[in-house]
């Protein structure tokens, strides 16, 4: 009797997972997917890894902007030109990488409202003769591959040089003008002066040529045509707007943002 009593409320506690299995896939089904999102985590402050962990002042605002819009995601390493790819082919759902936004790029992809203003800047070792853009004419310049970093360069020394040297990342740019590879690397702002701040000893400095490098904008990108962005940029602008933003921002630069740049 015992034996049959319990092999009644195995049948039962069985039909009842199978039943909420069965429920429970239907709700995955009908609930959105995970929204996949591609990054270049070699660009500190914005993305880089610590402890086996992507972290940065991007990844905090892609957190408070996806729990603003309520949606789920997972965020990937995956590098800087295959996240162009991931993107164009529609692998990726949203690329969150320091991504400045311009007409260019806007022809093959989606960009949500901007973010974050940005200019280049020339990083070199300490003591060298590049003291301003014009000066890098007939020098080896270190550049991230199909970055507006490169294209800027390309605007002062040529599209065709073969002084422009072109890496997979930033990190390994910097490398090379460590070990007198390159005389400089341009790249932009917030990231040359993460450098020089997390590496006194290293004997870099980074200057400004506002004559030479203009202002721009990161923005998320997302394939053509997806109806994220719509989300993205709503929630964006909340976070902008009720003082997250502010908080990321201070976190990880230590002052104030300027809001006005961001609302032009
Ligand atoms: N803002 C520059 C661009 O869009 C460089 C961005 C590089 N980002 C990165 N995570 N490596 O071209």
């Amino acid at each position: 009797m015992i034996k049959k009593g319990m092999i009644a409320a195995l049948v039962f506690m069985l039909m009842f997972a199978l039943v909420g299995c069965g429920s429970s896939t239907e709700k995955t089904a009908t609930t959105e997917k995970k929204i996949t999102v591609v990054t270049d985590a070699a660009f500190a402050p914005f993305e880089y890894m610590d402890k086996g962990e992507i972290v940065g002042f991007d990844v905090d605002l892609l957190k408070a902007v996806m729990k603003e819009a309520g949606l789920e995601y997972e965020l990937k390493n995956i590098g800087w030109d295959p996240l162009f790819a991931a993107i164009q082919g529609k692998t990726a759902d949203m690329a969150v990488s320091g991504i400045t936004i311009n007409d260019d790029r806007k022809k093959t992809y989606d960009f949500s409202i901007p973010y974050f203003e940005s200019t280049h800047m020339i990083l070199v070792k300490e003591g060298s003769s590049i003291k301003s853009a014009k000066d890098l004419q007939g020098k080896v310049v270190g550049v991230q591959n199909g970055t507006t970093g490169q294209e800027a360069v390309e605007k002062i020394l040529g599209k065709e040089n073969k002084n422009i040297k072109k890496f997979e990342n930033t990190v390994v740019a910097i490398m090379d003008l460590l070990n007198g590879g390159v005389e400089a690397v341009v790249t932009d702002n917030a990231v040359a002066n993460e450098y020089v701040k997390n590496n006194p000893d290293a004997k870099i400095v980074a200057f400004e040529d506002p004559e030479h490098f203009e202002s721009e904008f990161y923005g998320f990108m997302f394939p053509k045509g997806s109806d994220l962005k719509q989300k993205v940029d709503e929630a964006l602008k909340k976070v902008i707007e009720n003082g997250t933003y502010t908080e990321i921002y201070k976190k990880w630069f230590g002052t104030e943002p300027n809001m006005e740049s961001l609302q032009q």
